[in-house]
């Protein structure tokens, strides 16, 4: 199997579980309908693959790990619709299609973000045959830390309060780290965590998922200047016009590639003591030059 197709072969998995992840609910007014309606547009699954991969790599079974992949999934996707409120960014196109609260109106649309972080913590707390509890608690206390003021809200709390200034760039790229890199980083770990990692492992990959992190966030602020909206499924010049500070105002399109290209090595160098990284290696190559 090609590395393309394993990752298909992942992200189809990932893809079928969230399908069916709230069928049989009883309805509460269009809250469910909004929480599919955004978690089922697509994505690049790149958090869940992530984790499905990292636990393949330390020596996990991968179907054990698949509800922690979507429930890191569900997490990252509540971050989107807000993220995309007109009190935030107050962007219009996400994932290819009109954004949650453009469909569903603001107030579900922030009740669609909250159930599903909440939902994203019930899924990871759901008891699975094969993982201990003391590995799901890991697992779990891992993705709260992330996704809090310590991780990615205290990241987009430092990126909206910075609209309008001309920041640093040590602060960008500790906002970035946060907005961004704690998620990343989190479903890496939690990979491992499931696998039975120890320390040396975990720190491991956790190297590996900050550089992979910084990467993707500075080929994401690159994507809003020259990117194509179409391919994209989200606007591009919503940074500029929002007045933000990014890898590209403070460095240039020239300077981020080459920076992009750096933290590539460095991911890979990362995963040096690992017996089988080809896979992580790969993604981390293939997101280098990502169009989307
Ligand atoms: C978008 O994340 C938000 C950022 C952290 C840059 P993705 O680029 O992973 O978005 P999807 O999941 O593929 O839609
Ligand atoms: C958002 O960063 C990161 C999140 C926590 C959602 P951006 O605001 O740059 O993400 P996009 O470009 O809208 O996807
Ligand atoms: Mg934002
Ligand atoms: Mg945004
Ligand atoms: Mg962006």
């Amino acid at each position: 199997m090609t590395f393309e197709e394993r990752m298909e072969e992942d992200r189809q998995a990932v893809e079928d579980w969230l399908r069916h992840c709230f069928d049989g609910r009883a309805s509460r007014a269009d809250l469910y309908d909004a929480m599919r309606y955004s978690l089922v547009a697509g994505g690049k699954r790149l958090r869940p693959i992530l984790l499905l991969e990292s636990c393949r790599m330390c020596g996990g079974d991968v179907l054990r790990a698949l509800p922690f992949a979507c429930g890191v999934e569900m997490l990252h996707t509540y971050s989107l619709i807000h993220d995309d409120l007109p009190c935030m960014d107050d962007d219009d196109l996400r994932r290819g299609r009109p954004t949650n609260h453009k469909v569903f109106g603001e107030a579900t649309a922030v009740l669609a973000g909250d159930a599903l972080l909440t939902a994203a913590f019930e899924t990871v707390l759901e008891p699975v045959e094969g993982v201990s509890p003391a590995q799901a608690l890991s697992a779990a206390s891992c993705l709260a830390k992330a996704a809090g003021a310590a991780g990615m809200a205290g990241g987009q709390a430092l990126d909206i309060a910075g609209e309008g200034y001309a920041l640093s760039l040590a602060e960008v790229e500790e906002l970035q780290a946060l907005k961004t890199g704690a998620l990343i980083c989190a479903a890496a770990e939690m990979g491992c965590i499931l696998a039975g990692g120890g320390a040396e492992e975990r720190a491991a990959v956790r190297q590996y998922a900050q550089c992979l992190g910084l990467a993707f966030q500075i080929r994401d602020d690159m994507l809003d200047v020259e990117g194509e909206e179409t391919v994209l499924g989200k606007p591009i010049g919503s940074d500029a016009e929002n007045e933000k500070t990014t890898f590209v105002t403070l460095k240039g399109l020239d300077d981020c590639r080459e920076r992009v290209a750096e933290l590539t090595r460095g991911a890979k160098e990362a995963l040096s003591g690992f017996e089988d990284p080809g896979f992580l290696c790969w993604l981390a190559d293939a997101l280098e030059a990502r169009k989307n």
